[in-house]
């Protein structure tokens, strides 16, 4: 079959990886893809938000399956313009990929169906917002309500602070129209995970658990990023956390998408804190994470278009998800200076190095083709993961590989996968 891939970063090249492994997939594109993409792709030059060109190009070339990768053509509704041209397409519909379009819905959502999550107001004014401050407890966190590239969330310490925010966000608009309305709520403190799960939109099966690193610098200090580096499995993550979510968090989500008539299939993705209190949801994505899935699918054993399919079709109770028995590490190779401002178009040296090699990936983020070489295009630029038997040895690995690589304002943190130190 031939299979379209929506996206152009780490993860999408962790999408196209494994599709690449299916014995069913005879042709595969990527649109727009990038550099390390195109050696298992072809990439097409069209934009993730073009739907017009995009479902031109599906029905052109006869795909048999669209997967839709990233958040913004997914909340847009990307899936519904595909579908209505007759193509088969992996991702929520817009009306469930609101799950992650928007905080608030998410909010009453859990409130309404009694799912574990930070007490929280919305807000769709500033003056009801600010009064809402002067009777909180600080430390508190302010959330913009839309999609703001990961960057919508504000933790004031201080009254002064979350003044500031409130501002910012629904008066001077630092994150566009996502600020419209905002979501105000408790700060919670713990353990931080991340599970990714298929659903059809009745049965949901968890993947395996994950540690993102969102902050640029090392010991958790800097400015937010899109991801720094992740591992997988998270050593918190027991048995009888995944029994209680299952119950408390998983299922309830799908059911309550459902009785709303918004039924969801796809991948959710359950930002979850492991507080005194218990699991409590952080926050939903409605696809895979970047670069959660560069350490959770070269994990899996399954033939991902099995599964994408069995969630098109509802039968994803018929699958059962197999993870290997090992660990992963993902350590992201960023340009010096991002998230902030940063250099392209330097060469890179030494991706040779990884073929043939089945527990080391170097999944490309920011790349292109510049007169036939590799030269780096954006703030993140490779995803090196490695798998190891357990997480010590995939971190040793996946740190020795980053030495494969070079390229001019490399930057990487070195404490990827602390945490596991304290296990
Ligand atoms: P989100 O985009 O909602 O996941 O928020 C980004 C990050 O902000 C999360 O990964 C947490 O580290 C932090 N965060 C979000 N909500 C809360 C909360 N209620 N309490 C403490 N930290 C939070
Ligand atoms: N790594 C977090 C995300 O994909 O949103």
């Amino acid at each position: 079959m031939k299979v379209l891939v929506v996206g152009s970063g780490g993860r999408e090249h962790a999408i196209v990886n494994s599709v690449a492994k299916s014995s069913r997939v005879s042709k595969i594109y990527c649109a727009p893809g990038n550099a390390g993409i195109a050696g298992l792709a072809e990439c097409v030059d069209i934009g993730v938000m073009d739907f017009d060109a995009l479902t031109d190009f599906a029905v052109k070339e006869k795909i048999d399956l669209t997967i839709v990768a990233p958040d913004d053509p997914l909340v847009a509704g990307a899936v519904d313009a595909f579908e209505a041209k007759g193509i088969r397409a992996f991702g929520p519909r817009a009306n469930a990929a609101i799950l992650e379009g928007s905080k608030a819905f998410s909010k009453d959502l859990m409130k309404k169906y009694g799912i574990p999550t930070a007490q929280y107001e919305n807000f769709d004014n500033a003056e009801d917002a600010l009064k809402y401050l002067e009777t909180a407890r600080m430390p508190i966190v302010l959330k913009a309500d839309g999609l703001a590239l990961g960057k919508g969330v504000l933790i004031c310490n201080t009254l002064e602070e979350a003044r500031e925010g409130v501002k910012s966000i629904m008066l001077d608009k630092q994150f566009g129209a996502a600020g419209n309305r905002m979501v105000i709520e408790e700060f919670m403190t713990g353990r931080e995970v991340s599970v990714l799960s298929f659903t059809d939109g009745k049965t949901i099966r968890p993947m395996t658990s994950a540690q993102d690193h969102k902050r640029a610098k090392d010991g958790d200090q800097g400015l937010n990023t899109g991801g720094m580096g992740t591992f997988s499995p998270s050593p918190f993550y027991t048995k009888e956390i995944d029994e209680f979510c299952m119950k408390n968090i998983y299922q309830p989500t799908v059911d309550a998408m459902a009785a709303e008539g918004r039924t969801f299939k796809g991948v959710i993705f359950f930002g979850l804190m492991l507080t005194e209190d218990g699991p409590k949801v952080l926050e939903y994505n409605a696809r895979f994470g970047d670069p959660e899935a560069q350490v959770v699918l070269p994990r899996m054993n399954n033939d991902i278009i099995d599964v994408m399919e069995a969630c098109i079709d509802g039968t994803l109770d018929k699958i059962e998800l197999d993870f290997k028995d090992n660990a992963a590490v993902c350590v992201v190779l960023a340009s010096d200076g991002y998230p902030v401002k940063y250099e392209k178009g330097y060469e890179i040296k030494g991706l040779d190095k990884f073929d043939g090699k089945d527990s080391y990936f170097a999944f490309h983020a920011g790349t292109k083709l510049k007169d036939g070489k590799v030269v780096t295009n954006g703030g993140r630029v490779l995803g090196i993961t490695a798998m190891g038997p357990d997480l010590k040895q995939a971190r040793s690995n996946a740190y020795e590989a980053t030495k494969w690589v070079d390229f001019d304002n490399k930057y990487c943190r070195s404490d990827i996968g602390r945490a596991i130190d304290e296990a």
